[in-house]
């Protein structure tokens, strides 16, 4: 099979996932509805976009990085989109054969040597946009308007080593509080970047061996980590390929860490074992029975499909990215050690976020993609949770339009958590993209505004919003 008929058979690459050629930059975007003016930033979405052609086996996760953003200001709104400059992709840019993706041996002397496409999430922190990758690798800066690769950003040349996705930042205090992992020893990091962009703190977790965390979370006191039943196989390892299975003897564990604590005082909570992509929030509550801390995670669930045979070469990655995912809380009882496990709804959904400033603090809505049950990983809608009630409002895109992780945007001048919009770009079957502004109190309604976007925007991973005086007052 040659490489155009590998393309051909893998979905990730085609109709609305298919990549696209051109960094652009567009004004005075044509409107639907109207741009609300109580709001000033930026939504941010990374995703997988090949620079060229995959010449192998070629997985949704290995694209390189590209960012869409649209800023927002005075009602008026406008789109960017920029590759994401790892070291690896600048080689790729001066004509080097890009270094292999997932689907190739993992190394040869000990070290990863995947392509780092930073392709995973995007951050504000510091007044400057950083690309993460799930895998663990070089944090990227890029400036918040422009989304210019600034550098590589190694902190000062205090990083020890890499950085993974889903690491996270309090907008309180303005820290990066950061996990690394890798398949050798040591296999789990943790570290903590403060407002001025220094490394103040690094510390080794000790797992018993290496796993694939995708996620972490905060809490005022507390940082949450993920010890995971998904681990790399043994055969995988000697072969050093990427080869991963679900361990059914393993449990999930959590381990608890005070915010800059010492690795040695992680302690573990265990649960039934599953896995988990991403976390919706965390905070610790006080009662009678002693000091709580409770996490809501997307938990996922097996999806029950048949092998997709017609994806060839593919059908394992399809299988996989087939996610079924369900709101679940665990609770871990600090001064007693107590745990509980509570499933909140049965309704399938996954890439969750919340309004940022309540990150680690208690919060009461999150809002989440609605995934169907098709072969292909696609977003029909979104949904907002209520977390004290467990109930849900929805908003559906329509037939033929797909979505991204939304970002919510607080109003100016907020007066409630959820005083604000949802924001997300959509794409549909004919390869039109917008940009919807949604009233994130009033989900079911048609969309303020819809943004439309003079090129395809690509499905993708994870989005943020930064509010404009975040990186306004830092240029
Ligand atoms: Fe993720």
């Amino acid at each position: 099979m040659d490489a155009a008929e590998l393309n051909a058979l893998n979905p990730y690459l085609q109709g609305p996932h298919a990549p696209i050629d051109l960094e652009i930059e567009a004004t005075e975007l044509r409107v639907t509805g109207e741009i609300p003016r109580d709001f000033a930033g930026a939504y941010y979405r990374n995703g997988p976009n090949p620079l060229v052609p995959p010449t192998g086996l070629h997985h949704w996760f290995d694209g390189d990085g590209m960012i869409h953003a649209v800023h927002f200001e005075d009602g008026r709104a406008t789109y960017r989109n920029r590759f994401i400059g790892t070291d690896d992709f600048k080689a790729e840019v001066r004509g080097e054969t890009a270094k292999p993706g997932i689907f190739s041996p993992a190394a040869a002397t000990g070290q990863t040597v995947y392509r780092d496409t930073a392709n995973t999430d995007v951050v504000m922190h510091n007044g400057e946009l950083m690309g993460l990758w799930y895998v663990s690798g070089q944090p990227v800066r890029m400036d918040a308007n422009t989304l210019e690769t600034l550098r590589v950003e190694d902190f000062g040349g205090a990083l020890p080593k890499n950085v993974s996705a889903h690491s996270k930042v309090d907008l309180g205090t303005g820290e990066f509080h950061f996990f690394d992992y890798d398949l050798y020893d040591p296999f789990y990091s943790y570290g903590v970047v403060d407002a001025q962009n220094k490394l103040s703190h690094f510390t080794r977790i000790e797992l018993p061996g290496p796993r694939l965390p995708h996620d972490m979370a905060l809490t005022e006191n507390h940082i949450v980590l993920m010890d995971l039943p998904v681990v790399f196989t043994e055969q995988g390892m000697k072969n050093r390929v990427w080869s991963i299975h679900h361990d059914e003897a393993l449990p999930t564990r959590f381990g608890v860490l005070p915010r800059h604590g010492d690795g040695q005082d992680t302690r573990w909570f265990e649960f039934p074992g599953c896995y988990i992509y991403h976390v919706v929030n965390a905070w610790e509550t006080k009662g009678s029975d002693g000091d709580w801390l409770h996490l809501y995670c997307c938990k996922m669930v097996p999806n029950g499909r048949d092998l997709p045979r017609q994806y060839g070469p593919y059908a394992p990655m399809v299988n996989v990215l087939a996610l079924r995912a369900v709101l679940t809380r665990w609770s871990m009882n600090l001064t007693t050690g107590a745990t509980k496990e509570t499933q909140i709804d049965d309704t399938i959904s996954e890439f969750p976020v919340i309004n940022l400033g309540h990150t680690g603090r208690k919060s009461r809505y999150s809002y989440h993609v609605s995934i169907p049950d098709t072969d292909v990983q696609v977003y029909d809608g979104l949904i907002k949770y209520d977390l004290e009630t467990g109930t849900h409002t929805r908003h559906d895109f329509g037939p033929g339009v797909f979505g991204s992780e939304p970002a919510f945007a607080p109003r100016l001048n907020a007066k409630s958590e959820d005083d604000g919009y949802l924001i997300t770009f959509t794409t549909d079957t004919d390869g039109n993209s917008r940009a919807l502004i949604i009233d994130a109190q009033d989900m079911a309604a048609a969309p303020l505004a819809e943004v439309h976007i003079p090129q395809r925007v690509p499905l993708g991973f994870h989005g943020t919003w930064a509010n404009a005086k975040e990186f306004v007052a830092a240029a």
